[in-house]
This record gives structure tokens, C-alpha cells and sequence, in this order.
């Protein structure tokens, strides 16, 4: 072969092996190439491409692939991110199209600039459709409430089925807390609800409600995975079998190998939760297995590593190595707003937990399992740990918006009533320790013209519809204001940090 022979043959070889990649453009330039490549189109992007996109990428035929050219599995996968100025939450969108593949890809929803917004994740897949796969992408900072879906189709004889999501690099999805409005910030890494599928060695860091959320999912394998809380924030749950999917079917689930990381003063308040009575919403039925939860291993600030209320028909739980956790809990985390059992099993440090009066038919726990004596029905109510006393410059909190101050295992509230109560919450019963009184019936309907207030000028009042109602008549003197979950329960300091009024025990009238 000559020399140019050898050429000839190779750039022949490379057009065949490599069809051209998509170097820039927006979603559209994606779109089209899909539109027209019909069933089995293969487009891919160019290595560092970056797109940045005010619609959705969409699938349109069966067995499509999107990808970056050569697979890459590090910062030269292609980028995908939503536009800042954009209304759209879904970047790539694959529902009902079987055997369509995303991968090695980065996908960016872009919340910090783009802001959160309510719709469908930001990589959607599943429906009435089997053979989806989605691997070693980079998929993060969801808009919505979950970085990656997978739905259910609704048809018992077309479940989504057979789907794969391995090696993908996961999170941030969303933040702990709640807009102004009071929605939820929070978001999933991996949300699923496809039959007889694999979701295995994903890297998830940063999900902010659940980890990995198995709706029910029958015959599906959840393997390898390593779930990581964020650094700073609270993560509801790392793996959830949690939601009534599939009438609450989940046999053979196999939860296997994953490694749940609470790190740093962040925390998963639960690891795994197995049943109809453990999230902070409850549903009817127990749900119902035969499902088996094994070899999971769990590190760092996890609150609750299993609990499970709520199951039949078989539940193998063994081989779950706890021995790398955080105790005690109280160190990362505060129940005091919790249900007596959960408070009482919290103070204990228990991680493997049963209500074994709520398990009907077969089951394997492991023989470090804690089995309960009460019923309790939400293990979802950890906070961060919470200081025994704050102070405050200025406040203003209505009898509305009642929730003036939370310290460990003490609650302060302005009710309906303008009455400003100190309750200590300690065991799940909650104890008055304090009120200011007197009780004003010129709060209106709502409490809201009942107003908790301290001001610049140092006073700390309550006023009503009417007028003052009371106060510490130390204007000029009074520089802050402080709240503790011990006596004195709340003073007034002046400027050199000394008491110039108090509450301190019992009820002032
Ligand atoms: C998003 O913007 C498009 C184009 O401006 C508009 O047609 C659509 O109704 C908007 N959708 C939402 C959910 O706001
Ligand atoms: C998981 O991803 C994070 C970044 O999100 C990275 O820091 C970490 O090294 C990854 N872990 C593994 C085992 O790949
Ligand atoms: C649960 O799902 C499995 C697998 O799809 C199915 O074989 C079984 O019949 C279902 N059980 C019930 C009670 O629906
Ligand atoms: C636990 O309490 C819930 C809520 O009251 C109830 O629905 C459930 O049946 C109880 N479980 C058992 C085993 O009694």
C-alpha cells in the first residue's frame, strides 16, 4: 500500500466511524438533526461544544442516540444549559420513544442564574417505552423538582420498562427549604418508574429530597450507586421506597451496594426508607415486596439509616454496614420538632428501625434492627441542630406567620391571639414555658394584625388591630433581643449586652 493509499484508507475509515459532530449552535440545530435522521439517528456533539438552550432537545423516533463524539468521559463532553431568560425546565426529553440513549453528555439546568421553576425535570425519560438508556452524563442543577426521570406510562401492558442509568455524575438538584411563597426548593437525583431496569453506579452529590426515589418499580435493581448529601444542606432521604407506584408493588427490588455519605454539615435525615407510613405524607396501604435491601454501606451524618413501616409480602433486609456513622446524631441534627418515637429512637442513636406490628409475611432483618414500640408515622422531621439561644436586632412576626423562633427542643410562637408562648418540645410533648398574655381578640381572622415587634428604637411590643397591647418600655435603652430554651426565656439587652427586662419563669401577665 502507498503511502497515499494509507491515507486514503484511514480518512475513509474516520468518515465511517465518525459522521460529523454538532460544534455550536442552539437546541434547534439538535432538533433538526433529530427530526431528520428519523428512527436510529445517532447525533453527536462536537467535544467541548457547549449549547445553551431556550428549548427543549426532543427525541422524535425510536433507538436515537444524542452524544459527544468519542465518548468522553471528562470536561469535554459536550454542554447543554438552559438560557438564562428561558421558561423551560426539561433539557432533553425522551418520553415514549423506546431504545433512544443520552450519553456522555453535561447537561446544566442552570438554577443559580436561571433561577427554580416548577415543571418536568431537566432530562425526562420513560413512558410507554423499553431499552432507554442514559449513561455517563453529567447531569445537574435542575430547575424543577429532579435532575432525572424516569415516568411510569400508566399501562399495565406497556410499562416503561428495561431502562439503564449508569455512571452518571449527579447534583446539585435543588436546595433545602422553601421559597417566600412557601414551595419547595428541594429536588431529586434520580427519580424511577420503570420495570425490570438498572440504575447502577451513579455518583449522586448534592440531592436535596430524594437520592435515588424507586416509585415502586418492580424487578428493578438499584446497584452500586454512591449517594452524597450536599456539604451544607439537608437531604430528605438518599434512597426512597417511599410513593404507592405500581399499587405499591415493589417485587423484586434489589437496593444493593449503594453507599450513603452525609458530609459535612449536611445530612441525609433518612438513608433508606421502606414503607407506607415513613415520609412525611403518608399513604393507606403497606406496600409489598418481595424486595431485598443488602450490602448498603452508610458513612457520615445520616439521621435514620433504615426505617421501615408499612410492608408485606417479603422484605430481606441484611448485610447493611452502619458502622461508619456520625453519633451521636444530635451532633448534625436536631428532632426536638419530631414525633415521640422518632425522638426517642434519635436520643438512643438507633439507625435500623422496624415497627414490626406494621410487617405482614416473610421478612430477614438483620440483627442490629431496633424494633419500635410505637407506631410513629413520619421519620422525615430533622432540622439542622439548633442553637439554644438566638438573639435578634430587629423582629417583626405576626400571629400568622406564628413561628417566631426554634431552638433545640423549644418552640416560640405569636398565636392568633397575639399570646407570644414559649413551648419546650422535649419527647414530642409539647410543654407551655412561658406567655406574655394577655390574649387580644383584635387580631383578625387570620392573626396577622397581632404583631410581635422590636424596633430600632428598643422596645419590644405586641400590638393589635387597636393599638399596643404591651410592652418592655425600654425605648431608648434596649439594643437586642433574646430568645433561650432555658430561664430566662427572653430578654431585652441594652448596648453593654446586660438584662433591662425579662421573662423568665412561669407566666407573665
Ligand atoms: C414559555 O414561553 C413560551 C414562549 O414565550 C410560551 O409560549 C409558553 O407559554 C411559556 N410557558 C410557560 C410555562 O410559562
Ligand atoms: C462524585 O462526584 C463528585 C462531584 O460531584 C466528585 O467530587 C467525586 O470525586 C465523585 N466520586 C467518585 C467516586 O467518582
Ligand atoms: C407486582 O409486579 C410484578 C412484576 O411486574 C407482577 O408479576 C405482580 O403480579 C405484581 N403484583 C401485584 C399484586 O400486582
Ligand atoms: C400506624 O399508624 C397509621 C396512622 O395512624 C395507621 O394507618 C397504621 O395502620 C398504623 N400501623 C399499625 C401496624 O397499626
Amino acid at each position: 500500500m502507498t503511502v497515499v493509499q494509507k491515507l486514503l484508507a484511514f480518512s475513509a475509515l474516520a468518515t465511517v466511524s465518525y459522521a460529523a459532530c454538532i460544534s455550536s449552535g442552539s437546541a434547534s440545530t439538535i432538533n433538526a438533526a433529530l427530526q431528520a435522521g428519523g428512527t436510529g439517528a445517532v447525533v453527536q456533539l462536537c467535544p467541548n461544544a457547549v449549547f445553551t438552550i431556550s428549548e427543549t432537545i426532543q427525541f422524535t423516533a425510536e433507538n436515537q442516540e444524542l452524544s459527544t463524539q468519542g465518548y468522553p468521559t471528562d470536561n469535554s463532553r459536550a454542554k447543554i444549559i438552559i438560557a438564562v431568560g428561558s421558561n423551560i425546565t426539561s433539557a432533553v426529553w425522551g418520553r415514549w420513544t423506546s431504545g433512544v440513549k443520552v450519553l456522555n453528555l453535561q447537561v446544566d439546568g442552570n438554577r443559580p442564574n436561571a433561577g427554580a421553576f416548577g415543571g418536568d425535570a431537566l432530562v425526562e425519560m420513560g413512558g410507554g417505552s423499553f431499552g432507554q438508556v442514559v449513561s455517563n452524563n453529567v447531569i445537574t442543577n435542575t430547575r424543577s423538582w429532579s435532575c432525572l426521570h424516569y415516568i411510569g406510562s400508566g399501562q399495565d401492558d406497556n410499562p416503561c420498562r428495561e431502562g439503564t442509568v449508569s455512571g452518571n455524575t449527579i447534583g446539585p438538584c435543588g436546595t433545602e427549604g422553601t421559597d417566600a411563597s412557601g414551595n419547595g426548593l428541594w429536588a431529586d437525583g434520580v427519580s424511577f418508574e420503570c420495570v425490570n431496569s438498572v440504575v447502577s453506579s451513579n455518583n449522586i452529590t448534592g440531592s436535596t429530597d430524594g437520592g435515588i426515589v424507586i416509585f415502586g418499580s418492580p424487578g428493578s435493581q438499584f446497584v452500586d450507586n454512591i449517594i452524597t448529601s450536599s456539604a451544607t444542606q439537608l437531604g430528605f432521604g438518599a434512597i426512597n421506597m417511599v410513593d404507592p407506584s405500581y399499587g405499591g408493588n415493589y417485587s423484586n427490588v434489589l437496593v444493593k451496594g449503594n453507599t450513603i455519605i452525609g458530609q459535612g454539615t449536611g445530612l441525609f435525615n433518612l438513608g433508606i426508607g421502606i414503607g407506607n407510613q415513613v415520609w412525611s405524607n403518608q399513604h393507606p396501604d403497606p406496600y409489598f415486596g418481595p424486595a431485598t435491601i443488602t450490602n448498603n454501606k452508610f458513612i457520615g451524618n445520616v439521621g435514620f439509616s433504615i426505617v421501615i413501616n408499612g410492608w408485606r409480602n417479603g422484605l430481606t433486609v441484611t448485610g447493611n454496614d452502619i458502622s461508619g456513622i456520625t453519633t451521636p446524631s444530635s451532633s448534625f441534627a436536631d428532632a426536638g420538632q419530631c414525633q415521640p418515637q422518632v425522638q426517642t429512637s434519635f436520643n438512643a442513636n438507633e439507625e435500623l428501625i422496624v415497627y414490626q406490628p406494621s410487617i405482614a409475611g416473610p421478612s430477614d432483618f438483620q440483627s442490629d434492627f431496633t424494633s419500635v414500640p410505637q407506631n410513629a408515622t413520619n421519620w422525615l422531621c430533622l432540622k439542622h441542630p439548633l442553637p439554644s439561644a438566638e438573639s435578634f436586632a430587629t423582629l417583626s412576626v405576626n400571629g400568622q406567620a406564628s413561628t417566631v423562633v426554634d431552638l433545640a427542643h423549644f418552640h416560640v410562637q405569636i398565636q392568633g391571639d397575639g399570646n407570644v408562648v414559649g413551648l419546650d418540645t422535649t419527647g414530642g410533648v409539647w410543654t407551655v414555658k412561658w406567655a406574655s398574655g394577655p390574649q387580644s381578640s383584635n387580631c383578625g381572622a387570620d392573626g396577622s394584625s397581632c404583631v410581635l415587634f422590636f424596633g430600632s428604637d428598643g422596645d419590644l411590643s405586641v400590638h393589635d388591630a387597636v393599638g399596643q397591647v404591651w410592652h418592655s418600655a425600654t425605648s431608648g435603652t434596649g439594643k437586642s433581643v433574646v430568645f433561650s430554651n432555658s430561664s430566662p426565656y427572653l430578654q431585652v439587652l441594652n448596648a453593654a449586652g446586660a438584662a433591662v427586662w425579662s421573662i423568665a419563669d412561669g407566666v407573665k401577665t
